[in-house]
């Protein structure tokens, strides 16, 4: 019996030895005075959502990315942070082999918060001496404990697509979220941007609605759209609006600070201007037919400019234009506004703050919010009314102006044409409408 038992023992001993060496089953030494060179980081340490936890803070890590553009740095890691819990940290890098000694982070939290508790936060890191860095992270302390449960995030923005590949106009889209459904507005948005030399849509996704779900997953199919899934509200108490005396929450409007960084960090190398305005807003030029003669006759006079400012105008979607000549009835069965129904556009009162959507050049910017660009390394331009402003279908903003006190604006309809039958066509293949009903 006892030699029996004795025997197992051993037997057990070499089975799992075989099966610890063959099949390598044991996690990777962390020994960091001589950490074992190994060529690329396992899977399993690399984040592979787009908000990370930072252990041991109460601070999330979003993205990094390579920005040698600020004199002794050179990786911005954009992120959202506890603003009254800001302590020094330390990046650290994997340098495709081996993790590198850490150097200190500079830590700007960025000026507009509006009261949240946690606000859009860039970290700057310099890379070690011989260094060729992979990904990064962030520690509290200078010496490396505890690094095991840290996930590393990827360093983008690395390489510059070729000329070729590069992009001309990228929107973002800022925080998705609710059961927010407006289906029509958005397809002919996104198919107005198409028509207007747009190459690109992000949009972070907290949730949506069933159907507009379903439409964007064909255009993101398609690569028009690029869907970042953004679960806020799995960390955070994320505010539905933008002032914390009056709504409350952790952070403002769903993060959309951070978000609108992030996407202008995305698109610094492969897009010529990134585009930051909501979804139910359509920068429309008004003297070209498109955004690259735009910004071809905008650009050479005003080569130096990073951030080019665009008027928000209002069109009320109380007021219909009288003929109905766009009243579709297959559009009727769409949730959502129709946009071509609205043509009557409020005159900005200047004599309140009157809030602008931005034209960015991205390399030329380092910082934004929502109306402005916060930091940048250029000049900034208010583009003409006449030249450029935005279409932005909506409630009211002075309600209690009549029909007459308001301006007709058909802009819109000069690109029906073809803006009728590509709406119907996204409708389509998104199932809500039939292949006979299309115009
Ligand atoms: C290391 O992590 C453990 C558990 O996560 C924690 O209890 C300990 O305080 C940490 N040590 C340091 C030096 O941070
Ligand atoms: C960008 O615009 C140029 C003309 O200004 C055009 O030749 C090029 O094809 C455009 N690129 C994309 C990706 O649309
Ligand atoms: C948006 O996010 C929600 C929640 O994660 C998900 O169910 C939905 O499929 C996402 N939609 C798209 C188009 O990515
Ligand atoms: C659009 O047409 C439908 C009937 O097809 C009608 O019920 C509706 O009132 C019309 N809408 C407007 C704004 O005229």
């Amino acid at each position: 019996m006892e030699k029996g038992k004795y025997r197992a023992v051993i037997l057990l001993v070499i089975v799992g030895y075989f099966f610890i060496t063959v099949f390598n089953i044991l996690p990777p030494k962390t020994n960091w005075v001589s950490p074992k060179p190994k060529p690329v980081l396992p899977l399993r340490l690399i984040s592979q959502q787009s908000i990370t936890p930072l252990p041991n803070t109460k601070h999330f890590l979003v993205s990094a990315f390579m920005d040698q553009r600020v004199k002794g740095f050179d990786i911005r890691i954009i992120g959202i942070f506890r603003r009254d819990s800001i302590h020094p940290l330390h990046c650290i890098f994997f340098c495709a082999g081996f993790y590198s000694e850490t150097t200190s982070a500079s830590v700007l939290l960025h000026s507009d918060h509006f009261g949240f508790p946690f606000g859009a936060t860039d970290v700057l890191c310099r890379i070690p001496e011989n260094c060729d860095a992979t990904h990064v992270t962030l520690l509290t302390q200078p010496s490396p404990v505890n690094v095991s449960d840290h996930l590393w995030l990827p360093i983008r923005n690395k390489k510059t697509p070729s000329k070729e590949n590069r992009l001309n106009f990228t929107v973002c889209i800022s925080n998705l979220f609710g059961d927010y459904n407006n289906v029509l507005q958005f397809a002919q948005t996104l198919e107005m941007y198409k028509l207007l030399g747009v190459n690109r849509v992000v949009i972070y996704n907290t949730s949506c609605g069933p159907e507009l779900d379903r439409l964007l997953k064909f255009y993101s199919q398609e690569g028009f759209v690029e869907m970042v899934p953004w679960p806020i509200d799995k960390y955070l108490n994320p505010s539905r609006g933008w002032n914390f005396a009056e709504h409350g929450g952790d952070l403002h409007y769903f993060g959309q600070l951070t978000t609108l960084n992030e996407c202008m960090y995305r698109s610094m190398e492969r897009s010529r201007y990134v585009l930051l305005n909501d979804i139910d807003e359509i920068i429309m030029p008004y003297k070209h037919n498109n955004l690259n003669a735009l910004m071809d006759s905008l650009q050479p006079r005003h080569s130096n400019v990073a951030e080019f400012l665009i008027e928000n105008h209002i069109f009320p979607k109380k007021h219909f234009e009288p003929s109905g000549r766009f009243n579709f009835s297959r559009w009727n069965k769409v949730p959502g506004i129709n946009i071509l129904e609205h043509i009557y556009r409020e005159s900005p009162d200047r004599k309140i703050y009157h809030p602008h959507k931005m034209i960015v050049q991205p390399r030329l910017v380092e910082q934004t919010s929502v109306h402005e660009v916060l930091k940048k390394f250029g000049l900034r331009y208010k583009v003409p009314m006449d030249v450029c402003r935005i279409v932005h279908v909506r409630v009211a903003l002075q309600g209690s102006l009549k029909l007459e006190q308001l301006n007709e604006d058909k802009r819109l309809w000069d690109f029906q044409e073809k803006l009728i039958p590509n709406v119907d066509k996204a409708l389509q293949r998104a199932g809500m409408l039939r292949v006979e009903e299309r115009s």
